[in-house]
């Protein structure tokens, strides 16, 4: 069996609205303590030691500049497995077929072989997060990383008035790193018609639609996707801490946090 990872970072960051008018920034480049968001979410994935092959998507304008960029922070030698950088696609699912294409294509996916996704947003991903979702998709298939909700979450149908509460105790906050075997999603994925591809918001929930087990793995707390201007101010004190910054002092509850709640 084979593990490959992708990095998922060919959005434009809409939300974060960085960069001139003219010339919009996509979020995964701007700089966090000093790098590229993208570069320390590569970064950690290379932290974990089983792939035998990776590959950062970006969008298609950017190409030459990603490539650029990881020539600098990351000479030739300095990373454990072949590295290559292909365009995505308008919407998440295409930039993850392209990607998944890509792998076919330059290594020949076997039906056994895994692939970890991760958005190039989520620069505190660990190590351990990789490694968890690797064994548990090892065993059912896919796995994806997972906070319990601390908020209660109301449906509402019309967007005007709440039409249902479901109980917070059954919901999860749903993260990267997300783990599946490739060639199972893409026969999958090869099943669904235009609206139901529409509707898909990540590959564990195509696994759900098929009937398939997804099982839970812990994210972190700190795993925070960057959407906003305010995400990467909270990211900068996040780092700042990490590394020990003066005066700022480590939470106590700096670990994974566990998927299921205390009883
Ligand atoms: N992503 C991607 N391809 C797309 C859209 C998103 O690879 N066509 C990636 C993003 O680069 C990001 C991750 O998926 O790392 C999570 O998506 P999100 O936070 O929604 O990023 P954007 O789509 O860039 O943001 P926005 O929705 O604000 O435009």
């Amino acid at each position: 069996m084979n593990i490959y990872g992708i990095v998922m970072a060919g959005g434009i960051g809409a939300r974060m609205q960085a960069g001139e008018a003219g010339e919009p920034l996509p979020k995964q480049f701007l700089t966090l303590g000093g790098k590229p968001i993208l570069i320390r979410t590569l970064t950690g994935m290379l932290s974990y030691e089983g792939f035998s092959g990776l590959v950062v998507t970006c969008p298609a304008e950017w190409q030459e500049r990603t490539e650029e960029l990881l020539h600098r922070f990351l000479p030739d030698g300095s990373s454990r497995c072949p590295l290559a950088v292909t365009a995505g696609g308008q919407e998440r699912n295409e930039t993850l077929t392209k990607a998944l294409a890509y792998l076919d294509q330059a290594y020949g996916l076997q039906d056994e072989d895994l692939v970890v996704t991760q958005d190039a947003v989520r620069p505190f991903l660990t190590r351990q997060m990789i490694a968890a979702s690797v064994e548990a998709a090892s065993v059912s298939g896919a796995a994806q990383a997972v906070i319990p909700a601390t908020d209660t979450i109301v449906e509402s149908r019309d967007g005007a008035a709440v039409s249902g509460i479901p109980q917070r105790r059954f919901l999860y906050q749903v993260q990267t790193p997300q783990t599946f075997r490739a060639r199972r999603f893409q026969a999958l994925y090869r099943t669904l018609g235009e609206e139901e591809k529409a509707a898909l918001t990540d590959a564990c929930s195509l696994f759900v639609l098929r009937g398939e087990k997804v099982s839970l793995v812990p994210g972190a707390r700190e795993n925070l996707k960057i959407t906003y201007p305010e995400d990467l101010a909270v990211a900068e004190a996040l780092l700042a801490r990490q590394e020990g910054a003066p005066g700022v002092s480590p939470g106590r509850n700096s670990g994974h946090t566990p998927c299921r709640r205390a009883e």
